[in-house]
């Protein structure tokens, strides 16, 4: 079985691109299993600079191929932000429910047709000798007046899917496995997966 490591200690992420990942003949190894591997500093401009960096340090690190994937929600009446810095949006250090209050703070009062956002996932993958290959996708969705369900992760509570009528955490897993821009991203890399899986 290939073995490629996934440039990541969190666990939502790991667990959602195990889940999608699953039919591939690969054995993914967290980061989370490697305390000792220094973190990544995510000081990129765009989400691409940013997994392509954690990528390629990964698989300098451990002389493997390695996975990564940077996230941001992009929201409309924001000019695209928070962006690249999703995760640090209030602030640093700061929680999910500190971001997504903070973003709700942002929008409050705003019509439903003014609160339109997306998630926007890249998916590098690195060679130990500095090959790299990405890819995007994307999930067009509204930021709701309020937090609802509890599954999933991040700003999933207040993102809603107009096509399910749901918010990605009231979303069932596998729901969220087949449409989340994570899943596009990777469904968009699995060809070069598959070629790269025959080759190695
Ligand atoms: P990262 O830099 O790719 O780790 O992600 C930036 C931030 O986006 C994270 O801190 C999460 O809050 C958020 N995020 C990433 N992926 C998801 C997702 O699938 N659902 C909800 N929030 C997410």
């Amino acid at each position: 079985m290939r073995e490629f490591v996934l440039a990541t200690g969190n666990k939502h992420k790991i667990e959602e691109i195990r889940a999608i990942l699953k039919d591939l003949p690969i054995k993914i190894i967290p980061l989370s299993d490697f305390p000792e591997f220094p973190h990544t500093i995510e000081d990129g401009q765009t989400l691409e600079e940013n997994a392509v960096k954690k990528a390629k340090e990964a698989a300098v690190f451990f002389k493997k191929w390695a996975i990564a994937d940077d996230t941001g929600l992009e929201v409309e009446a924001l000019n695209g932000a928070p962006g690249v810095y999703s995760a640090r949006y209030a602030g640093e250090p700061c929680s999910y429910d500190d971001n997504n209050k903070k973003l709700l703070k942002e929008l409050s009062g705003l019509p439903k047709e003014k609160r339109k956002a997306c998630f926007r996932c890249v998916i590098a993958i690195a060679s130990p000798d500095g090959k790299i290959y990405t890819a995007e996708g994307k999930i067009d969705g509204i930021i709701n007046p309020s937090q609802s369900g509890a599954n999933g992760f991040g700003y999933d509570p207040i993102f809603f899917v107009e096509e399910y009528n749901k918010s990605f955490a009231e979303l069932s897993p596998s729901i969220k496995n087949q449409i989340s821009h994570r899943a596009r991203a990777l469904q968009n890399m699995k060809e070069k997966l598959n070629q790269l899986i025959n080759m190695l």
